[in-house]
């Protein structure tokens, strides 16, 4: 489990939808100038979602426009429908994801329409992007239980990800949305998918509202999975899945794949420094162990 894992960091899309507090445009940017300055080179900036729907999420174009000077990172944007396909462009994406759910009643929840709407509103987004040369991340959520469907077969979600993949995503990124999993059902769900797609090209995104998404994502890295999401601080959530918490924190991956002897590219002062930035205007102390662990220890030594 020694080779490189690719971190993808959620802190200010998956991570701010979520937030009580709305942060101004310029702090959103300086969080994600702050989070690639730390070693993250792969972060997700925002949504061109309805601004009804999330306001936290509004702006996002000034957003990508305002980092869009920031050298040797890649950002990504969810667009839900053409119409976010088209302003994410303008404002100058060149990674997109469109985000489907292995079940109907999140899928309606979430945004408005069934699995199979959803599909075809991704269509176009396929469509146009593959004309653009703009390359297509693929999101499924609920992958190891919904809120309002439950149970949620494995079989489902690898259905799914064939037809994602089909359409040209470039890599699926399973969500347990509500951080329901537990190691077993995540391994058998990633196998499920590992069946049917090549599994270099999954990615892990796993909240931690019950507190074991460290050890899914170990269960998943033992499956060969080698891409994983996660969130500053382990800010936000989806305003969509109820009670559902953040994605797990950035530094508890890092510091758990550090610990095992895999070489993150993270400066962990680096990112506790831009996880209490946005920490202290979001008037929150960071939900992550390790940020808390290192916040407690610093405040002991001086
Ligand atoms: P709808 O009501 O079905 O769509 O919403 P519509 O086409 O009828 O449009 C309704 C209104 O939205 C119209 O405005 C449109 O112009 C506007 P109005 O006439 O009322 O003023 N609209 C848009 N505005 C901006 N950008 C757009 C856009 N499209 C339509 N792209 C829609 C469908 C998807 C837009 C809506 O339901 C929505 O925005 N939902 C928010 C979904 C969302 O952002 N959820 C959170 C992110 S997903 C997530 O967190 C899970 C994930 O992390 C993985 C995991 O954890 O599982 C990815
Ligand atoms: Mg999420």
């Amino acid at each position: 489990m020694s080779d490189h894992i690719r971190i993808i960091e959620m802190g200010p899309r998956d991570g701010l939808q979520n937030e009580k507090t709305q942060i101004s445009v310029e702090a959103r940017i300086a969080f994600v100038e702050a989070l690639v300055a730390a070693g993250l080179n792969t972060v997700e900036v925002g949504a061109f979602v309805s601004p009804k729907a999330i306001p936290q999420m509004a702006s996002s174009d000034a957003v990508l426009r305002g980092v869009s000077h920031v050298r040797d990172a890649e950002f990504h944007v969810l667009v839900p429908n053409e119409k976010g396909y088209e302003t994410a462009r303008a404002a100058g994406a060149q990674v997109v994801s469109v985000f489907a759910a292995a079940s109907e009643g999140f899928s309606r929840a979430n945004i408005n329409c069934s699995v199979a709407e959803s599909i075809e509103r991704f269509k176009p987004v396929l469509a146009r992007a593959k004309a653009d040369g703009v390359r297509v991340r693929g999101y499924i959520s609920c992958v190891l239980g919904c809120p309002f469907d439950g149970e949620i077969k494995p079989k489902a979600v690898a259905d799914l990800a064939v037809t994602l993949w089909d359409l040209g995503c470039y890599q699926i990124s399973l969500g347990d949305t509500i951080g329901a999993g537990t190691p077993r059902k995540a391994r058998q769900m990633l196998r499920a998918v590992g069946a049917e797609l090549p599994v270099a090209n999954l990615a892990m995104h796993f909240h931690d509202t019950y507190g074991q998404a460290l050890a899914n994502l170990y269960a998943g890295m033992e499956e060969g999975v080698r891409v994983i999401d996660s969130a500053a601080g382990g800010l936000g959530g989806c305003p969509y899945a109820p009670g559902a918490t953040g994605n797990v924190a950035t530094e508890d991956v890092v510091y758990m794949l550090e610990g095992m002897g895999v070489s993150t590219g993270v400066d962990m002062d680096r990112l506790l420094a831009a996880t209490n930035e946005v920490a202290g205007l979001l008037g929150r102390p960071p939900v992550s162990r390790v940020a808390s662990a290192l916040n407690a220890k610093k405040q002991r030594v001086s």
